[in-house]
């Protein structure tokens, strides 16, 4: 099957969305220091995050992946990775009690920096500049010599992805994660609001249940899953020279792994059957996602199927469908009723942002709470419908206290207050809370 795949056989292929590096002479030399340094992730991570995904396939578990649109290399902190863990462990506990699914928590971080663009240039007054394309690249700053692309940003971000991965292992494993600690993942301006206190009689109950479990004399010490959880990392694969500097050959298998994550997905614009990124991520062992954006048609993406999970094994593929909030009504369940019925045993996931982002009178880009909640729920109606798993949610989020969306209980209106996003707006902790309770109802019913 991977007879011709190398780790740089896309290098023959068309590929999108690569800056423009001014000495190629010079990315090389980094690409080969890359390559020389240790890997992120081990294979049998990705292994088991496939494994775990598997369930999610078979609609035994939902899958909760979340993030930064783009990590950033300003404003990186303890602090910052802290507050992003709170409210994804918050998201799954009200996931997990509300709807008795374990969920699979999976972050966009440690290695979130690339940026596809829609266009090459951006005009700023009366200059035509490159784009921004993530920190990992050049510098969002509207000048042509902050624009440039700089290859040594490929090792800063090597190196702040292994710094946060690192934090990441010693919060999820060192006892932050602990079930004990429930009420300390509500920050203090999520805690006055009626989600944070929401999630305030959850963790309650959940604290009494412990207290019951350990009177009725379990040992709760013992059952290591209430003092650690599992969190993977993910990125969107965009700069291959990167990705293929990170990859290794797995000593156990002989098998290929990108171990610049566990996860790594092909964005809505490199998806080509025929492009680089395809033939990139078809020949390594990760567990994958593919975005599915209005464009695709119930052929093409069958056509991915094959080409990224010919083996067909269940959690190896998660299509990522990003429609609109629209158009899904429409577009999905004829893609739906052909993956299922070719028998691909994909992860179903949403990501209800990317369809629905939107330029406001100020300038500010921007999503409508209301309209991500549209989404969520057209997905599961369509896959309700059609007797298949919505197996999970993929969004942009911060732990902070920002005003990028609009709506939502605080109902923000005003953008300007607090609008820090190095590219897409984002979910605040109070918003990304009230999604997860809403989440829970609709896989409860
Ligand atoms: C993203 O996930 O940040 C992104 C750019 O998504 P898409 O490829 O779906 O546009
Ligand atoms: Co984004």
């Amino acid at each position: 099957m991977n007879d011709t795949w190398t780790p740089s056989s896309w290098r023959t292929r068309p590929a999108g969305q690569q800056p423009e590096w001014p000495d190629e002479g010079r990315l090389d030399d980094v690409l080969k220091r890359l390559n020389t340094l240790p890997p992120l992730v081990f294979a049998g991570e990705a292994r088991r995050l496939t494994a775990v995904l598997g369930d999610v396939a078979e609609g035994h578990a939902f899958l909760l992946q979340a993030g930064d649109c783009a990590e950033s290399f300003d404003g990186f902190s303890a602090d910052s990775i802290r507050d992003k863990l709170k409210v994804i462990l918050q998201m799954a506990v009200v996931l997990t009690y509300g709807s008795g699914v374990p969920v699979v928590k999976l972050g966009r971080i440690a290695g979130q920096f690339a940026k596809p663009r829609s266009s090459p240039t951006e005009t700023v007054g009366d200059r035509v500049l490159p784009a921004f394309r993530g920190h990992i690249v050049n510098d969002p700053a509207a000048t042509e010599e902050a624009r440039v692309a700089d290859p040594e940003r490929l090792i800063q971000a090597y190196n702040q992805s292994a710094s946060t991965l690192n934090l990441m292992r010693a919060f999820t494993k060192g006892g932050f994660a602990d079930l004990n600690q429930v009420h300390l993942w509500n920050q203090e301006f999520v805690a006055t609001s009626r989600e944070g206190q929401r999630y305030e009689k959850i963790a309650s109950e959940i604290e009494r249940a412990l207290r019951f479990m350990s009177a009725c004399g379990i040992d709760l010490s013992a059952e290591e899953n209430l003092h650690q959880v599992d969190f993977f990392t993910s990125h969107e694969a965009l700069l291959l020279g990167y990705e293929e500097a990170l990859t290794r050959q797995d000593s156990l298998t002989g098998d290929w792994y990108d171990c610049s994550a566990h996860l790594l997905w092909i964005g809505e614009r490199t998806r080509q059957l025929d492009g680089a990124h395809v033939e990139f991520l078809r020949g390594v062992r990760n567990p994958l996602g593919c975005k599915i954006g209005s464009s695709a048609s119930a052929d093409e993406v069958l056509e991915l199927c094959e080409a990224l999970n010919p083996e067909r094994i269940p959690g190896r593929l998660l299509l990522i469908s990003r429609m609109g909030a629209d158009r899904i009504d429409d577009l999905l369940p004829p893609i739906v009723q052909a993956v299922h019925a070719a028998g691909h045993p994909v992860v179903w996931e949403c990501d209800p942002m990317h369809g629905n982002t939107f330029v406001a009178p100020s300038g500010r880009k921007t999503r409508d709470f209301a309209a991500i909640m549209s989404e969520i729920r057209s997905f599961f109606a369509v896959h309700r419908a059609e007797g298949t798993w919505p197996g999970g949610v993929h969004i942009e989020l911060t732990g902070d206290d920002v005003t990028e969306c609009l709506g939502g209980t605080d109902a923000i209106a005003d953008l300007d207050e607090r609008y820090e996003t190095a590219c897409d707006p984002r979910l605040n902790a109070r918003q990304s809370l009230d999604l997860a309770f809403q989440v829970a109802e609709l896989l409860r019913s």
